[in-house]
Formats: structure tokens, sequence, C-alpha cells
């Protein structure tokens, strides 16, 4: 074996995350409505980067919180019009797309029997619990949004530190027909240790329908760029998750 062998063995690939996935299905884009992006300036830069990783498809998700931020289905899509327009003067290939995450409270349940909701691809609805307080009616939110004809689809179920270490609570969701995302950068350890043995466990368990970059600013993106040459990210492409079959 010669020199050039080690070397070439010492290289470590990057892993096609962008061409791999396609789609993004989580981020804080769209420009001043949440805690995402600040203003169209900072949503460009995450645009550009986003294309340079290789995604075709983006799908913005705000944050919708009851007094905190009021985010109607029309301020989202206005913005997403905005965000279109500036996509297409600066000849970014990007589609895109937007959704929302709508906090789990008193108040998802009145949108849902409204059906005051604005899913993507179709019928999926993103939704997220408290941080803080493990949330009860849980199986009812599954239920309610089923009935309605939604796809619920819990955000980054790694990052509800109530339910570590176990992931039982991801199985019976799953069971009941509800989806599971992740974000990327929980493997990153972006998020601390915790989280991201959580994470793990899900990814081994096969628990993972959808990943997410749940990108808020373009560090995110840059962190996640920069793990690419990681083993786990070399698995996470081969996931059978089904972020592609949004494009
Ligand atoms: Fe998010």
């Amino acid at each position: 074996m010669g020199v050039f062998d080690v070397f070439k063995r010492q290289k470590k690939e990057t892993a096609d995350l962008g061409g791999a996935l396609l789609v993004d299905i989580h981020s804080h884009l769209l420009p001043g409505i949440d805690d995402g992006a600040p203003t169209m300036d900072h949503t460009i830069g995450m645009l550009r980067k986003f294309e340079e990783l290789g995604y075709q498809k983006l799908i913005f998700t705000p944050h919708v919180m009851s007094g905190v931020y009021d985010n109607t289905t029309e301020i989202i899509l206005r913005k997403l019009e905005e965000v279109r327009g500036v996509s297409k003067e600066l000849g970014l290939k990007l589609q895109l797309e937007a959704s929302a995450e709508y906090y789990f409270d008193e108040t998802f349940f009145e949108r849902i029997s409204r059906k005051d909701l604005l899913p993507f691809h179709g019928n999926h609805i993103l939704f997220e619990f408290s941080f803080r307080n493990q949330p009860s009616r849980v199986e009812e939110v599954v239920f309610q949004l089923k009935s309605a004809g939604y796809q619920p689809v819990l955000a980054h179920f790694e990052r509800y530190l109530y339910y570590h270490p176990s992931i039982e609570v991801a199985r019976q969701l799953r069971e009941r027909g509800c989806m599971i995302q992740v974000n990327l950068n929980s493997f990153t350890g972006h998020y601390g240790l915790n989280v991201k043995n959580q994470a793990m466990r899900l990814l081994k368990a096969g628990c993972i329908d959808l990943l997410g970059s749940d990108c808020h600013r373009i560090q995110h993106l840059e962190l996640l760029e920069n793990s690419l040459q990681e083993a786990v990210f070399h698995q996470l492409i081969k996931e059978p998750v089904k972020n592609r079959q949004f494009l």
C-alpha cells in the first residue's frame, strides 16, 4: 500500500444529504414572522446554502403559537410569495412551499375543528409540544387530526426531554398513524448529548419517518454541512425516510 492509498483511506467522504433527501419539510425561513430569519437577506443566505447542499424543495414551517406567533394562513402565504419572487430574481432553482409548525395547545384543537390549518403535501400537519411540560391528550390530538382528514407529523420528538430515554411514545404514536420527524442537527450534538442519544435510539429502532433541518439561521446549515463526513450522516442518507416523496 502506497502513501496515496493511506491518504485516500483517511480522507472521509461527505454524505450527499440534500441529494438524498431532496425535500426539507421543516424550516423557519420566511422573514420576520417568527424566531427564524429576521430579514429577507437572512432568508436569501439560507436559500443559497440549501441549494448548495443539493436540496430541490423547501417547505417553510413558521411557528403558529397563540399570543406569541399569531401567524395566519394569509400572512404565511403572503410571505411565501415575497420569498418566491426574490428567489426567482436571484435565479435559484429551489421549489418553495409553505405550511406551519403548530404549537400544541387548546387553540390547536379549535383550529383542527375549524379546519383552519395550512397543510403541506396535501394533508400533512407539523405540530410541536412544549419543551418544558409533558402534554396530555396526545392520543386525542392525533385522533382528531386523522378524523379531520389530516396526516399528523410530530416535530423533533427527540427534543422532548420528558420522554427520555424512552422512545415508547414515538412507537405508540406511529402505531396510531402519526409520523415522527427528527431534526438533522440532533445528530450533530447541537441540542446536547441527551438529545443526540435519543435521536440515535429512534434511528436504530427505525422510528424516523421524516428528517428536517428546523433551520432558523445560517449557522444551522453550516453546522450540518461541517458534519456531513460523520458516519451517522452516511447512514441517514440510506434510511427509508419519506422526504423524497414530497418532491
Ligand atoms: Fe421548528
